[in-house]
């Protein structure tokens, strides 16, 4: 049996892994068009389908719409039923949350999508107010545009001026998108997970695997290549840290046969309501995110990973 979430309280159930698609265009970050291109991410979207993956997660600045035009492209190669969602950003040149419904167009133009099943806020705006970003939201729910209502990167009193302006319009706050895994275990102690279960909203996961850094392949003074260096789990004592926790990943993953990567995605899944999106740049690895599906770890390993990962 696979593991299964959720989305909100009513949506669609989906295996509790998932795809991230920001590999799936951007090349700043992740070097799209460089290091690997169209053809690996078509062979990533194949092998996630046929593994029975079906939630899949873009924005529109992912690759400034190459993200979402891609995901387009490819989906409607498939007759799987997926479950698509991408994100507004609140950029701060935006100054109306009347620009929601405009970008949303766009964003629908580019997956080729007459509704999208999830729309995020991507992180919390600076200049607009919540209240009027989940009114427009509202908005595009009732112009039949969007299935359900997230946000991403929220705390938990956000969640909860989220959830009540939506409520005033008859709608639930279906998610909160945040960085979790072993390496960022945020969630647990500022209020946001406790959130999610209270309000019935799923927490999606991004960052499962820490960019890399959970898989192991990546060590101290062996970064990886482009921008990725800089981010927090490459720098200072992140690469130390990660070593630490990738040792017993690599010890509990033997006992099981599964990877590092497999194992860190199962120890996320295992809790209720949690929905992991790794993002796959090739077939290869999406194949090994869905074989963190269909298997657990014990109690004593789970244990055993909370202890080796507390700050
Ligand atoms: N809402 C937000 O603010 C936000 C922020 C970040 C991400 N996200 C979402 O979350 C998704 C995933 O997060 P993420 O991309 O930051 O990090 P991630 O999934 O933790 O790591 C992805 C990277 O790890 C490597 N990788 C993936 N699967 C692997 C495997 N099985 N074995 C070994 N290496 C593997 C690949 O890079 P290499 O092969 O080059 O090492 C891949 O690009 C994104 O695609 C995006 O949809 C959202």
């Amino acid at each position: 049996m696979i593991q299964t979430v959720r989305i909100g309280k009513d949506g669609p159930e989906v295996p509790a892994v998932g795809v991230g698609a920001w590999q799936w265009g951007d090349s700043v970050f992740w070097g799209y068009g460089r290091s690997y291109g169209r053809a690996e991410v078509e062979g990533a979207f194949a092998a996630s389908i046929a593994a029975g993956l079906r939630f899949i997660d873009t924005a529109e600045v992912y690759g400034r719409g190459r993200s979402e035009r891609n995901v387009g492209e490819l989906r409607r190669r498939s007759d799987a039923p997926l479950v698509i969602a991408t994100k507004f950003a609140p950029l701060p040149y935006r100054l109306s949350a009347r620009l929601l419904g405009w970008a949303l167009d766009r964003s629908l133009r580019r997956l080729g999508l007459a509704q999208v099943d999830l729309y995020q806020i991507h992180w919390p705006a600076t200049f607009l107010s919540l209240e009027a970003l989940m009114g427009a939201m509202a908005d595009a729910v009732e112009a039949g545009k969007v299935r359900q209502v997230g946000v991403s990167n929220f705390s938990a009193g956000e969640m909860y001026r989220a959830h009540a302006a939506l409520a005033r319009r008859g709608l639930a706050l279906a998610a909160n998108q945040v960085e979790y895994s072993l390496l960022h275990r945020e969630p647990e102690r500022n209020g946001v997970l406790a959130a999610c279960r209270e309000l019935g909203a799923t927490l999606i996961a991004y960052s499962p695997i820490a960019k890399g850094a959970l898989s192991g392949k990546y060590r101290p003074g062996a970064p990886p290549p482009g921008l990725r260096r800089f981010a927090g789990d490459f720098r200072g004592g992140g690469p130390k840290r990660a070593e630490r926790i990738v040792a017993v990943l690599r010890r509990v993953g033997e006992a099981h046969g599964n990877s590092p990567s497999q194992v860190a995605l199962n120890w996320l899944i295992g809790k209720p309501g949690v929905l992991a999106i790794p993002g796959p740049k090739n077939a290869r690895q999406a194949e090994e995110n869905a074989g963190a599906l269909g298997w657990s770890l014990t109690e004593d390993e789970l244990a055993e990973l909370d202890a080796a990962s507390e700050l």
